[in-house]
């Protein structure tokens, strides 16, 4: 099944905004709808066309809003449905588009629907979710929430304990309380399911980030049922909202394509190697060039064959699901880190603050269902002005402890500063803006990327314009045969590639694209 995709998706270049942490304007110590629109500026000014925003629900925050309790109405913390939709055109207004966050596979245990379906007397939410018919008995393969109801059963669950799994069927029924797809709850859920869309696309939101987007049918080895469920939301799509745009979380662009997603996430968990590259003992984009970038490549490849030689990978600097990239990589290496990202097919994905360096914050105690991931999702670091700029709020008040070191990057440092970090992200979008070999579409053909060796070679190209890659972070010179004779140099990071003798000469932690 091959997708029409919305062509501002060609180029575009994302930023993700965790809602909490990006800028407070009411003073409550947690960030806003208005704080966002204070800052698409400078958003935009970056290069960055596009916008993600994490589930901005009513929820109770179990795990940071995505944890639903309903679906239609946005978070309180964050402002009214009129303000989202104010963010929406104020969005549109700068040439810029926005995705939401959809949350298809579970809600809250705060959900109406969840409270009614605990009920023991049948009514139109019993089926709602995924139930077995017997408290004794739990669904194989998932967790379960059970002994809180009047209910006889127990309910499976998606991710945390508190996160009751939405009923879209099992691919092959086997035990009496399993339904099929067809079956009346599942179907009414998916029917939910794209009102919700319609409610948020009619609003003028721009597309779905999906979150989970694999994991919707039960029992469903091979997503054979996943990918119908999604065929059936693309036809819904192509009728009602043909120019919105889908980008899941599964990490199968094989699988997602197929379901009619437009592109598909890398994730940092399961076979990509993505954390070879960036956040393991040895990280690729390191100084000491002791990484291996191979096993990388070799499931990118596969992948990109698999899903129509087709840019819909998307590689992000990071999430709020990660590690910050300033945790293990450090000073150039992370610009030479960027030159890879924002080279690569697909929309890359910038997750706020690390086109400043953001620091992972060590040491906290998790918010919000965080955990580990909390030291990510620390306020934003705007200025030199109380609380790095983000809220006007007291320091405890805040609703994640910042950064506390004085050298702390802050966006008006590194704005000032035409060296830093933020102005070779800057340099490396324009960069791709410019040209078409390297904007999601683009193809690639990797020339060099062999095992525990640097450098990285690739070739993108489209139409009649060719561009070789060279990326280098190790801090030695090395070189790769290379028959390519380059016309010109687009983007360079340190000393450029010498090219002699059907030979390439990388300079240590180096970056480069070269037109040929
Ligand atoms: C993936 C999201 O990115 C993550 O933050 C969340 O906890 C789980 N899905 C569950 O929704």
């Amino acid at each position: 099944m091959s997708t029409h995709q919305p062509e501002w998706l060609d180029n575009a270049v994302f930023y993700e905004i965790y809602p909490q942490s990006f800028c407070d304007t009411n003073g409550d110590g947690i960030g806003d709808f208005n704080g966002i629109i204070s800052k698409l500026d400078y958003i935009k000014e970056l290069g960055c066309n596009a916008i993600w925003i994490n589930p901005c629900f009513e929820s109770p925050f179990g795990d940071a809003g995505y944890d639903v309790s309903d679906y239609y109405s946005a978070a309180p913390r964050y402002g009214t449905n009129e303000d989202l939709k104010c963010l929406f055109e104020e969005v549109h207004k700068r040439d810029m588009h926005v995705l939401l966050d959809l949350v298809p596979g579970h809600t809250s245990v705060e959900h109406k629907w969840f409270k009614e379906s605990l009920k023991a007397e049948k009514n139109e939410f019993s089926d709602r979710y995924v139930w077995t018919d017997s408290i004794w008995e739990e669904p194989q393969g998932m967790g379960c929430i059970r002994g809180i109801s009047d209910r006889d059963g127990s309910c499976a669950v998606n991710f945390f304990s508190h996160q009751p799994a939405l009923n879209y069927g099992f691919y092959k029924p086997d035990r009496p309380w399993q339904q099929s797809m067809d079956d009346e709850g599942p179907k009414a859920t998916l029917e939910e399911l794209k009102n919700i869309m319609r409610f948020w696309l009619g609003m003028g939101c721009d597309g779905f980030r999906v979150d989970m987007a694999g994991s919707l049918v039960k029992h469903d080895e091979d997503s054979k049922g996943t990918i119908a469920l999604w065929q059936n939301v693309r036809e819904f799509l192509d009728r009602e909202f043909p120019s919105a745009a889908m980008v899941s979380e599964w990490g199968e662009p094989d699988k997602s394509i197929q379901g009619g997603f437009h592109m598909d996430f890398l994730l940092h968990f399961g076979p990509s190697h993505y954390n070879d590259l960036f956040r393991c003992e040895e990280p690729f984009f390191s100084d000491r060039g002791k990484g291996d970038v191979s096993e990388f490549v070799k499931k990118y490849k596969e992948n990109y064959e698999k899903s129509e030689r087709k840019g819909l990978i998307c590689i992000p600097s990071g999430n709020h699901d990660m590690d910050r990239l300033a945790r293990s990589i450090h000073g150039d290496n992370l610009k030479i880190a960027f030159a890879f990202l924002l080279s690569m097919p697909g929309a890359p994905f910038i997750y706020y603050g690390d086109e400043i360096g953001m620091r992972y914050v060590e040491n906290l105690v998790s918010v919000e269902g965080g955990y580990g991931r909390t030291g990510s999702r620390s306020p934003m670091q705007w200025d030199s002005s109380t609380n790095a700029g983000f809220s006007s709020a007291p320091k405890e008040r805040l609703y994640i402890p910042q950064d506390e070191s004085v050298d702390r990057p802050t966006a008006e440092m590194q704005i000032a500063d035409s060296n830093s970090l933020y102005h070779e992200v800057k340099k490396l979008i324009a960069v791709r803006q410019q040209h078409k070999a390297l904007q999601s579409k683009g193809e690639i053909e990797f020339i060099y990327a062999e095992k525990n060796t640097y450098p990285l070679a690739y070739v993108r190209s489209a139409e009649n314009e060719k561009i070789l890659i060279v990326i280098n972070p190790a801090d030695r010179e090395v070189t790769f045969d290379c028959n390519i004779s380059p016309k010109e140099t687009i983007y360079s990071f340190g000393e450029a590639v010498s090219f002699a003798g059907g030979k390439a000469m990388v300079s240590p932690q180096s970056a480069g694209y070269y037109a040929f």
